[in-house]
Order: structure tokens, then sequence, then C-alpha cells
């Protein structure tokens, strides 16, 4: 029998034999965080975030997160200007990262990331921190790796991280490699000026069931997990039309609709995954309401209570009578 493909075996293969840092530490690199229209949902490899279905998003322009790493005496990670304990399941997840590159005896280092996100609210920081992770150690280890193998290796990281390295649309392609080398983003080349994406925060806390151990359990327990591949496979059609065509309408229901099966799929696992909150679904009504009134406005939403909505410039003001306190992303800046 063959040996089981691990991260670390995967990630062997493109490094070079001694893994040592270039300097002693290395100035912050930014990766955006990232919306996905058409969503991941299901893995098809655990241990190497292979998806089941390709997926697309459009990224946040300047909202992410920026990592710094430099030598230090011990190993350390700070979030936010405020150290982790060591012990902490953040701090664990990225010196593990890490460790995948210089190996669990290379030289000790600080991780210094900070997010202008709310982390861990279904805002997708674990996408931007991976993705900027991953920018970090390349330059910290003067490894210079091609985009592809930052991006497969980002995803080993957190799935979504794979969008993360690029702004834009991005199409994080599933791929059928069982190494899953083939399994990488790459960016649209389509721009969309006056996308808006605007973020109603319901809940900023730490949600209880992330997104990892939520699709896990989604694909384990329940059986309208099924129609799931096929319906992020017409979606993914659907977007690369509206994106082409610049249809706004098309862009907005496939994404939301998409979102609503993804969520459907959730409420469907047992124990059920419910992440909506009463603002949230009020968040719904007031979008409905809005477009039965004239105002094309759609939503997403990802492994937490926070909607995201869809809409272009000219519309703007009138979505924000709906929505006075909303923060707006421009994503093509
Ligand atoms: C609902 O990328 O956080 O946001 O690969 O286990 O780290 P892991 O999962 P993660 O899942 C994101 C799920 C989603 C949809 C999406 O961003 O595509």
């Amino acid at each position: 029998m063959s040996e089981p493909i691990t991260k670390q075996s995967v990630i062997a293969n493109y490094l070079p034999t001694v893994v040592a840092p270039v300097a002693d530490h290395i100035d912050a690199v930014f990766a955006p965080s990232n919306i996905a229209l058409c969503k991941y949902w299901g893995k098809r490899d655990v241990e190497l975030n292979l998806p089941i279905n390709s997926s697309l998003s459009i990224s946040l322009a300047h909202l992410g997160s920026n990592t710094a790493i430099s030598v230090s005496d011990e190993d350390q990670v700070w979030l936010n200007g405020q150290r982790v304990a060591a012990d902490d399941k953040f701090a664990r997840k990225v010196i593990a990262f890490i460790e995948l590159f210089r190996g669990p005896n290379g030289l000790p280092v600080k991780v210094d990331t900070q997010n202008n996100i709310p982390t861990a609210a279904g805002l997708a920081s674990s996408a931007s921190g991976f993705a900027a992770l991953m920018l970090a150690i390349d330059g910290f280890y003067g490894l210079q790796l091609e985009p592809a193998l930052l991006s497969a290796f980002a995803r080993m990281g957190s799935g979504s991280a794979s969008r993360s390295l690029y702004q834009g649309f991005v199409e994080w392609q599933m791929g059928v490699q069982e190494d899953g080398m083939d399994s990488i983003a790459l960016p649209l080349a389509n721009r969309w000026d006056s996308l808006r994406i605007g973020l109603v925060k319901v809940n900023i806390a730490e949600k209880a069931v992330d997104s990892r151990s939520g699709m896990n359990r989604t694909v384990a327990t329940a059986h309208l997990y099924q129609s799931w591949p096929l319906q992020a496979a017409a979606d993914l059609e659907r977007l690369h039309q509206a994106i082409a065509d610049n249809n706004f309408t098309l862009l907005g229901e496939t994404a939301e609709q998409n979102a609503l099966s993804m969520h459907a799929t959730m409420i469907a696992a047992w124990p059920p995954l419910l992440y909506w909150q009463p603002d949230s679904v009020a968040a719904m009504q007031t979008i409905w309401q809005a477009r039965a009134a004239g105002v094309e406005v759609y939503f997403t939403m990802d492994a937490g209570p926070n909607i995201k909505l869809l809409f272009t410039a000219d519309s703007e003001a009138a979505v924000k009578q709906y929505f006075p306190d909303l923060d707006v992303i421009a994503p093509f800046g």
C-alpha cells in the first residue's frame, strides 16, 4: 500500500534542501480577504483541503491581513498587536503551517499579523491570514515560489486562502490530481469597476462552529449535500457569463441563490447548523423589500451570521436608505 499523501510530503517536493531565513525579518506583506460568489463547501480530501467543487470569489481590496515574520528566541504569534498564547488554536495553526516549510526543528520565529477585518466573524480572515502568511514565508525563507505554488500551499492552510493571493475576481479550480497540485486559484482578467460590496455586521463575536467543521459535518450527514456540486457547477457557469456580459442581475441572483443553497445543506446536517441570527433574517427581508421596490441589491453569506450585500455604484445611495450604517467596499478600487 502506498503512503497517504500529507501536506508535508507534497510541499517537500518543491522546497530547497535547506530552508533557512534569508534575513532577520521581513516587512509585513498584505493579502486581501475575499468573498465567494460561488462557495467552496465540502472537501474531497481533508488533509490537503481539496474541494468537492470549484469556487469563484471577489477580493476585498484593502481589507485583509498584513503579516511580518522575524527571527526570535522562541516561536511567538501576535495578532492585532497582542501576543497569542502558544497553546491557543490560532497560534498552533500558524506555527504548524510554518513548520511545513522550515521543519519542526527550524529556527524559532515571531509572526506578527494585523487584520483590518473582524477575526472569525464570517468575513474570511483565515483566507487573508493564510495567504499573507504564505507570502511572508516565501519572502522570509527566500523561496521565490511561483504563484500557482503559493496558491496551492496557501490552500493547505485554509481552502479559501488559495483565492486570497489575488485581487479582483478569482476562480479556484478544484483540480483532479491526487496531490492537489492542480487545485489552485487563478485571477480573472475582467474588471467591474462599479461593483460594490456592503458589509452588514450582525455579530462580530467568534463563531461557535468554524467553516471547517461545518462543511465536514454537512458532507458527512446531510443527504441534501448531494445536490450541492451540481448547483455549484451551474452557478460557476452563470457567474462567468454574468462577468463577461456585465450582467449584474445575473451576478446577484446567482450569488444569492448559491449562498442560500449552501446554507440549505447546512440546515439539513445533523446536528443542524444554522448560522443565521434574527438580525440576519431581518437583513434578508430588508434586501427582498428593497428589490421589490426596484433597488438592485443582492446578498451572500458565509459560515457566520453576517450578510454581504452586492450592488453597483449607481444604487449605493438607495441601498444606504435601507442600511444606513453600511461599510461599502469598491473591490476594483
Ligand atoms: C463558507 O476556507 O475557511 O466561506 O479550508 O477548512 O479552512 P478550510 O475552510 P474555509 O471555508 C470557507 C467556506 C466559506 C465559502 C467560501 O469562502 O468559499
